[in-house]
């Protein structure tokens, strides 16, 4: 069996025979365990019989004691079983759990890993990935434990139910037909408070995640500065009370339900034991086997009527996740996501949009509206323009994240959309507008953005040379363990970086990757406009011979590239250097007006520097 996650549908089987795939010794093993647990409860029943048919033989003088070694040894195996078997049935079961759950979550990962873009950032199929790994490795386990336990209960049953027809066929009939009521009572129950349990779960999501906005690390300077505690708290103790009256109601259905088939079991049972008496006193069965057996129907009664019961919640459950993990499994995918970047070094020679137009998955709106631009080697270009004018869309596409645009992008020549994911990733090397902070050492956060070469001594000196070139070698050295220090918030030994120093880690990674096309999507807003001009300066030196696109909404940091293009509403309204775009007066020109102040100091400064 495969542990693959493809698309089709899966169903229980899969569960089931996950860790029959995983690990089928030591499952066999916790299998038979259960099983012969299960039959050894059957001959429990016999040989309790008889030592008490012996006892009351040993009073009235009528048996010998050497009648009882054979009894007492098998009462002693019964008992070394049980616990023997209890142990060994734990030791198999923890292996084959983890072996399991390593397994899928392996699975899970890589599918993740393999899933569309557009599906990363569409809430629901994030949730949905979400919530099916986070229940995977209990619902693994949970399966196999809940079909031994209804192995068991099967073997316990049919085992008492063939002494009972031994003992008196009639009595046997009547266990059977009370059987099918009771089955279908559990049955029908099972499926009730199941139903009840799910309506509550959905506000215990919402409640969850209001608590974590509380009490989480991430949001803990908004809400010390916002204090917005106790505004959310308002909105948890609403949806905590809603939770707590629905699962309330659903608890009280399901303690009305227990009383009551309580109160039916303990009927039956007694019943039952009635006609064992009526037998009893006609001489047909033994008063060791009526007390034994008399216990033991009580116990599969209460089996048949609550374990199945149980059985049906915990099945209803894994068909639900199932249903989820059939979606999961089915979500789009991008071939070739998780290949490393070519190995080839990628040349490139242009890149052109022709009346390019898109919108995202699942939404009526146009972002990009006939976007045409021209972009050459070596060249260096800046997108400028308004808040949602569709320049991080643009870059998004250049990357291949998005391929259902209409128009056509030609790289070297050649459709975006042909090229293989490989090939892209070669080609262009990103520092996006909410680049990740990597919780790991300085070194590796850097290092990351080349990795079919980071282990090697050579990346080294290159991250250190970019680090020096982007002012933060003498920061990152002064870290108590240097470039090796470990960055965030995660280990006691860990430091944290300031906004400025982060965002400089985030370009030397970019600058790390070999790509001919390196595009900043503002990475600097943490920066004064002129320190962001000066680094966009920097930036624009290292990565000579290279393209870059820079994306700024502080003209300063722009004002270098060879060509602007300005974006509105999804298309180009003007491009042109900045000599050019101030000359022709449209809205680039208004947009530096207004910014100029900014500037001004700076220039004043460096006259006065070079004067
Ligand atoms: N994943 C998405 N799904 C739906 N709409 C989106 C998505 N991402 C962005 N948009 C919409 O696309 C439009 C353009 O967004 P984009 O991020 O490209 O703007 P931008 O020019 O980079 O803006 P900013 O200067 O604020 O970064 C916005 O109206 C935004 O709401
Ligand atoms: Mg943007």
């Amino acid at each position: 069996m495969s542990f693959e996650l493809k698309p089709k549908t899966y169903d229980w089987r899969y569960l089931l025979g996950l860790p029959f795939a995983c690990e089928p010794l030591c499952t066999v093993g916790v299998v038979a365990q259960k099983i012969i647990t299960g039959v050894v409860n059957v001959l429990w029943v016999l040989v309790e019989a008889k030592f008490i048919d012996f006892a009351i033989g040993c009073a009235l003088g009528q048996a010998a004691m050497k009648e009882a070694y054979p009894l007492l040894a098998v009462m002693l195996l019964i008992i070394f079983w049980k616990r023997i078997g209890y142990s060994f049935g734990r030791i198999l079961t923890n292996k084959v759990q983890i072996s399991s759950a390593y397994q899928m979550n392996r699975e899970a990962v890589k599918k993740r890993s393999r899933m569309h873009y557009s599906l990363i950032e569409d809430q629901e199929s994030w949730e949905l990935a979400r919530r099916v790994c986070k229940d995977m490795e209990d619902n693994v386990w949970g399966m196999l434990q809940n079909t031994c336990n209804f192995l068991v209960g099967v073997v316990r049953t049919g085992g008492v139910l063939i002494i009972i027809f031994t003992e008196s066929a009639w009595l046997g009939v009547m266990m059977v037909l009370v059987s099918v009521p009771l089955i279908y009572f559990s049955v029908t129950s099972g499926g009730r408070i199941y139903k009840a349990f799910k309506e509550s779960s959905a506000f215990a999501r919402r409640s969850e995640y209001l608590q974590g906005i509380m009490t989480g690390r991430d949001t803990v300077e908004e809400r010390t500065l916002f204090d917005f505690t106790a505004h959310t708290n308002q909105e948890w103790n609403s949806r905590r009370e809603q939770y707590q009256k629905i699962s309330l109601l659903a608890e009280t259905g399901k303690e009305k339900r227990n009383v009551g088939s309580g109160m039916l079991t303990n009927l039956i049972s007694t019943v039952m034991v009635c006609f064992l008496i009526l037998e009893l006193s006609r001489g047909s069965i033994s008063i060791g086997i009526f007390i034994s057996l008399s216990k033991a129907i009580y116990d599969m009664i209460n089996l048949m009527n609550n374990e199945i019961g149980r059985s049906v919640i915990i099945m209803a459950r894994y068909v639900a996740y199932m249903k989820d993990l059939t979606v999961f499994a089915n979500l789009k995918e991008t071939e070739g996501t998780n290949d490393l970047p070519s190995e080839q070094p990628q040349r490139f020679e242009s890149l052109v949009l022709k009346n390019v137009f898109f919108r995202y998955p699942g939404t009526e709106q146009y972002i990009l509206n006939g976007m045409s631009m021209e972009l050459e080697r070596g060249q260096h270009y800046a997108f400028v323009g308004e808040n949602g004018a569709g320049k991080t869309t643009v870059t998004k596409l250049l990357t291949g994240l998005y391929d259902d645009y209409e128009g056509s992008i030609l790289l070297n020549g050649r459709e975006l959309r042909d090229y293989a994911p490989a090939e892209i990733k070669a080609m262009f090397s990103n520092v996006w507008q909410d680049f990740a902070r990597y919780q790991d050492t300085v070194a590796n956060n850097i290092l990351v953005g080349d990795i079919r070469h980071m282990e090697e001594k050579k990346a080294r000196e290159r991250m250190e040379g970019y680090a020096g070139e982007l002012d933060i070698c003498e920061e990152m050295n002064r870290l108590p363990q240097g470039f090796d220090t470990p960055l965030g918030k995660l280990s006691d030994h860990s430091v944290d970086l300031s906004g400025g120093q982060w965002q400089r880690v985030a370009m030397a990674r970019s600058l790390m990757n070999p790509a001919p096309i390196q595009i900043l999507d503002e990475p600097t807003a943490a920066l004064d406009p002129v320190s962001e001009s000066r680094l966009y300066e920097e930036f624009e030196k290292i990565s000579e011979g290279r393209t870059t696109i820079f994306i700024s909404h502080r003209l300063g940091s722009t004002k270098l590239a060879n060509q602007i293009f300005v974006l509105k509403g999804g298309r180009i309204e003007e491009s042109g250097s900045h000599e050019e775009l101030m000359k022709s007066q449209g809205l680039y020109a208004r947009m530096y007006e207004s910014q100029k102040s900014w500037y001004e100091e700076e220039s004043m400064r460096k006259g006065e520097a070079s004067a």
